[in-house]
Parts: structure tokens; sequence; C-alpha cells
């Protein structure tokens, strides 16, 4: 049998390994992606589709996001209900311009997925990766169906439980925390757009409701944690989100529930998101609860800064693989450092607004109209002008940039690609 063999093998087609792959692919590299799941199913689950400022401009510097830009939505002010009073928060203007974009992931991936493929790439769909071993000179060796593939690097972007983390020595485990508390998802059709997010912060419980399609709005329950979907009937859910959301005038009307799930909300970084070879990006590093909407866009900007530390390494370093360089590591210790930096703070931001959204568990009700009073003093302070409101609205839209490669677009004669979403 022929010796299989890639530069780049990346484990997982989301939004971290296809960004991953694109970027690689169209600057030289040999690159596979597997995917343990059908196109079919990759292209239709209903996740995010929330994404930040930075994401869409560097999707946009890569020519990937034509389809989003053209068919999403701009949202730049979100609602914050708590007491019976309706805390408009202007982040738009709070952090002078910056903006979310709304779009479902699943449309996302789709865009990516015929890009990756019009630039000349393939995903390998219904390919789960087994397991990753190395060989006698320490390059990962991946275990498909196929046969054994020879990597100069395997990029697990594989989601929470990957399996590239599992080859890490220590597993890459980290700390973690399980809240006391669940989100029910509800998928719903609308009578109209939801305008902008409204997060309602309810002694009975949190509940929020998201944007995602014109006809489509995502809703969120808490719930307590380890609750049974099937202790939620369609009835139950209607009257919860019409009270805590406080649903009535000139909001959507809901129309036939298309999907209910069970979020889990934990939050967990790993310790490190590289070992040797092994290299980890988005969720296979970092899960984060969905309340600052920071999942997918955190996979985004892994997949971005490891391109161009992959980039560099390949290039210019000495691709030996073993971050044992004189001077302390190289491009992918770098890589490790920053996105690791990035995970706790996004972590922090994420952790901050569930605060702000739950009530500690165990109150009497006096105290919990004392706790929602509070709440409410700090929703005022980050919708008003001042440091508290523009630091929310610049780290909750997403500020700032993400790293093109350092040969986009000169090494490409200019020619930052444009149009190549394949419709
Ligand atoms: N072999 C091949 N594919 C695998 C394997 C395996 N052993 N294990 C997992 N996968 C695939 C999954 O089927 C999935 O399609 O890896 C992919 C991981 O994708 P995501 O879970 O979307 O992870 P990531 O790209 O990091 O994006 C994370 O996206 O949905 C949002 O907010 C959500 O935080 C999440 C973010």
């Amino acid at each position: 049998m022929t010796r299989r063999t890639t530069t780049v093998a990346i484990v997982g087609a989301g939004p971290a390994g296809l960004v991953l792959a694109h970027v690689l692919h169209r600057a030289g590299i040999a690159v596979t992606v597997h995917e343990r799941l059908s196109r079919a199913a990759v292209e239709s689950a209903a996740r995010a589709g929330v994404l930040e400022h930075r994401v869409v401009e560097y999707l946009r510097a890569l020519g990937l996001a034509d389809r989003l830009t053209a068919e999403g939505e701009r949202h730049g002010r979100c609602e914050i209900t708590c007491l019976g009073e309706n805390v408009l928060v202007d982040y738009g203007a709070l952090s002078g311009g910056v903006r979310h974009w709304v779009y479902p992931q699943q449309q996302l991936l789709r865009d990516l997925i015929a890009a990756y493929e019009q630039a000349g790439g393939s995903v390998a769909f219904d390919r789960p990766v087994r397991g990753v071993t190395a060989d006698a000179a320490g390059r990962p060796v991946l275990d498909t169906a196929d046969g054994p593939l020879h990597a100069e690097y395997a990029i697990g972007c594989d989601g929470a439980h990957g399996i590239v983390a599992a080859a890490f020595p220590d597993r890459a485990q980290g700390p973690g925390r399980r809240y006391p508390y669940d989100w029910l998802t509800v998928l719903a059709r609308i009578s109209r757009p939801v305008e902008q997010i409204r997060y309602a912060v309810h002694a009975d419980g949190f509940a929020g409701m998201m944007p995602r399609t014109a006809d489509v709005g995502r809703f969120y329950l808490e719930v307590p944690a380890g609750e049974e979907p099937a202790a939620w009937d369609e009835p139950r859910i209607r009257a919860e989100l019409h009270r805590r959301l406080a649903l009535g005038g000139d909001d959507p009307v809901l129309g036939e529930l298309l999907e209910t799930g069970m979020l889990r909300m934990r939050g967990r970084v790993a310790h490190r998101m590289r070992s040797g070879r092994l290299l980890l990006a988005g969720d296979a590093a970092h899960t984060v609860t969905p309340s600052g909407a920071k999942g997918l866009n955190s996979a985004v900007a892994d997949a971005a800064d490891l391109a161009g530390a992959l980039l560099a390494e390949l290039r210019d370093g000495d691709g030996d693989g073993d971050g044992g360089a004189p001077d302390g590591g190289d491009a992918l210790d770098g890589y490790e450092r920053r996105r690791l930096d990035a995970a706790w703070q996004t972590q922090e931001f994420s952790e901050q607004l569930l605060d702000l959204l739950h009530l500690p568990a165990g109150l009497a009700a006096e105290e919990r109209g004392f706790a929602l009073r509070l709440r409410l003093e700090r929703i005022r302070r980050i919708a008003a002008a001042g440091p508290e409101g523009a630091a929310f609205a610049l780290a909750y839209a997403g500020a700032g940039e993400l790293p093109l490669p350092a040969m986009w677009p000169s090494a490409q004669g200019g020619a930052v690609a444009t149009g190549t979403t394949g419709r």
C-alpha cells in the first residue's frame, strides 16, 4: 500500500478547521481535512449565528464573506430586561461603530466548504479519525478508515472531547466549571425578525431571544442543571418564554417550535494548545457558554492565528516541531501563548455576563428582589456612555482585528480573493 502523507492534517470541519484549511491551502501547503459527519449534517446543524466585527473583517479580507455580508444582518444593539425595565444597550454607538453580524453558522460552513472546494481543496466527510500516534521520528500518524496518514502536523479542530487533545501526554485537560444551571434551547418560527438580542434577567430564571434569519429565532431558558428536555413540553416552554421575556406588543409572535435541545453549561480552558507537532484550535482547546456568543468567534480567531504561525514555522522556522529553539520557543509556541490568554479573556467576559444574567441559587424571595435590583444597576451602567459601557461594547462586539498571514495579500500579487464563495 502506498504511504499516505500530508503536511498539515486537520481533524474536524467546523469553523476552526475550515478556516485554517482554507488559508493553508491557498498558501500552497498540503492539507487534509477529515470530518466524521456527513456533509449534509455539517451543513444543516443549527448552532451559533452571531459573528464578531473582527471575524467578519477577517473573512472579508479572505474573500469568504460575500454571502454573509449580502444576506446577514448587522446588529449593534441588544436589550436587557430586568424588573420590568427594558434597557437598550446601543453597543454599536458605545464602541464607536463596532457591531456584530448575524448569520447562521451552518450557512457560514456551507460557504466555507464551497470556497475551499472552489480553491481546489476537499473535505473527507464521513471519515472519522480514530486516533493519533507518533512515528519513530515523532511525527503524527492519524488512524483513518483509509489507512494511516502521516503528517508533519496534526491539528485538533475536533471540538470538545476531541481525539487530538486525547493524544497529548496530559490529555491537555485544564480547569473548568460546571454551572449550576443549563439552558434549554429552542429554534422557532417567528412572525417577524428579531431586531436585537434580548436578555431577560428574571426571578424565575434567565431567558434569551436571539436573531437568526428573517423568520427563525433562537430562544433560551435557564433550567436547573441536569434537567431533562422531556420535563419541558411545548405549552410550558411557550408560557415561560412569554413570561420571562415579557413578549407582547411589537415583539415577534412565536410560531412553530422547530427544534428544542439542552445546552449543558460549562466553561473550560485547556492547559496547553500544543504538544510538539500536535495543536488544538477552537472548542478542542476551550469551551465557553453561549452567553456572550463567543464560541464560534474564538474558533475562527484561533484558526487565523494558527494559520499564520504554521506558515511561519513551515517557511521560516526549522520546522522541527519541537518548540525547543534556544530563544525559548517557535512560532507555534507564540500561537499557544496568545490564544490561551485570549481564551481566558473570553472566558472571563462570558462569566461576567452569566453572573449578570443569572441569580445565585438558594435566595429567599426578598433576597431575589435585592439581587435583581443590583443587576438592574449594573445593566444601566453598561448601557450608559462611559468607560464601563465602552469596555463592554468593545469586548461584546469583538473590536480589533485578527491577523492576516504575512503572505496575504502581497504573496498573492495583491489578489486578495474575492468572489470565491462559489455561488
Ligand atoms: N474525526 C473527524 N471529525 C471529528 C472528530 C474525529 N475524531 N471528532 C470531532 N469531529 C468533528 C465534528 O463532527 C465537528 O464537525 O469536528 C468538528 C468540530 O467542529 P465544532 O464543534 O464546530 O468546533 P470548532 O470548529 O472549534 O467551532 C466551535 O462553533 O458551533 C460553534 O459556538 C460553537 O463553540 C462552538 C464553535
